[in-house]
């Protein structure tokens, strides 16, 4: 028997760079070994996308992201998380273990509390309880499917950990292997995907480079990337230079090493890096690209796909949650 990994995406926001290299990636790589089931997490959008054209618009969007991406639903279960109603009556059911404490302590709740503290407001404002029980929803997410391993971004690894503690915690309580206990997988080896102005990539900072930014749009963004004052003889040092780092994403070793080489000799300018940088993420993007648009062009088709990834995921929720239900006494 496969392991089973799992991992879900908000829809809050455009695909970047940082999404694909950080987060699909690693995930389709895991989906070689793993069972593997991915998931777009429109509930959990909700909390914070409250307009009802872009959110539908941007649930399509990051399903067509990962399917142009390579994701093969017919290996991988993929399925929306409100198409998986289990998730809901878990998640009641996992509120009833988990510590108010814990929640207390969850690194998003606690910023946006700081924020409203820093800003003079009530340490409550605009914190809705989608928020602040975030992660009980998420460990739902994780424990339906019996997941072993859950490929996530380091920000997230707090959230696998409250996970394991209440999956731990109705284990305890029932003196039983009810639901399986999950590990985070954080890909050390990619490192933080710089954005256009040197801080990591994010919606949040609009530094982004969108991963179906159309040719012209990509070349205009990296031209964009903030670069020193070196004048062009001068040798530079590949490492600390965004272009460079950016550069590597997509790049094949030789060319890597042969552009760093340039780098130290000096007599390139940032100009020149930026459009060897532009040469190379256009030739890996622009098939993604181009699969991106014709899937987004057929939304019948996409939601067909969904909807048999839902049936799918269905199978394997019902059962999770009738083990509890009987492990709990609710069904007898
Ligand atoms: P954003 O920071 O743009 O809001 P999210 O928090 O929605 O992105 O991230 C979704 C996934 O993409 C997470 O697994 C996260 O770790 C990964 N990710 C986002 N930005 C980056 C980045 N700059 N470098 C590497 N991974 C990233
Ligand atoms: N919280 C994750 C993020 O912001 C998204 C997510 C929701 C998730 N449910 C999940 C990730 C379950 C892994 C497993 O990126």
């Amino acid at each position: 028997m496969k392991k089973i990994s799992l991992t879900g995406i908000k829809p809050t926001g455009t695909l970047h760079i940082g999404n694909y290299f950080g987060a699909i990636k690693p995930a389709l790589e895991l989906a070689k070994e793993y069972d593997a089931r991915y998931f777009i997490a429109d509930y959990h959008a909700l909390n914070t996308v409250k307009e009802r054209a872009e959110l539908s618009a941007l649930i399509r969007q990051v399903a067509a992201g990962w399917l142009a991406s390579g994701l093969d639903p017919e290996k991988v279960i993929f399925y929306r998380q409100s198409s998986v109603p289990e998730t809901f009556e878990l998640t009641t059911a996992l509120m009833a273990f988990t510590a108010k404490g814990l929640m207390n302590r969850a690194h998003a709740y606690k910023a946006a509390v700081q924020d409203n503290i820093e800003k003079g407001d009530d340490p409550d404002a605009g914190i809705n309880m989608g928020l602040y029980t975030y992660p009980v929803l998420m460990a739902a997410d994780i424990i339906l499917f019996d997941s072993d391993v859950v490929p996530v971004g380091k920000d997230q690894v707090q959230h696998v950990e409250m996970a394991q503690d209440i999956a731990r915690t109705i284990n305890f309580n029932y003196k039983a292997d009810i639901l399986k206990i999950p590990q985070a997988a954080v890909q050390e080896s990619v490192a933080v995907v710089p954005g256009l102005d040197g801080r990591k990539m994010s919606k949040s900072y609009g530094n982004t480079i969108p991963l179906f930014a159309p040719e012209q749009e990509l070349r205009r963004l990296i031209m964009r990337i903030v670069t020193n004052s070196q004048a062009v003889e001068e040798p530079k040092d590949p490492e600390t230079s965004q272009v460079y780092l950016l550069y590597k994403l997509f790049a094949t070793p030789e060319e890597r090493e042969a552009l760093a080489a340039r780098y130290r000799r000096g007599g390139m300018g940032w100009g020149e890096a930026k459009e060897e940088l532009f040469r190379v993420a256009n030739r890996e993007l622009t098939p993604i690209r181009n699969r991106f648009n014709e899937i987004i062009a057929d939304s019948k088709g996409l939601d067909e796909t969904l909807a048999r990834g839902a049936e799918k995921a269905r199978r394997i929720a019902s059962q999770t949650v009738s083990r509890l239900r009987k492990a709990i006494g609710i069904n007898f």
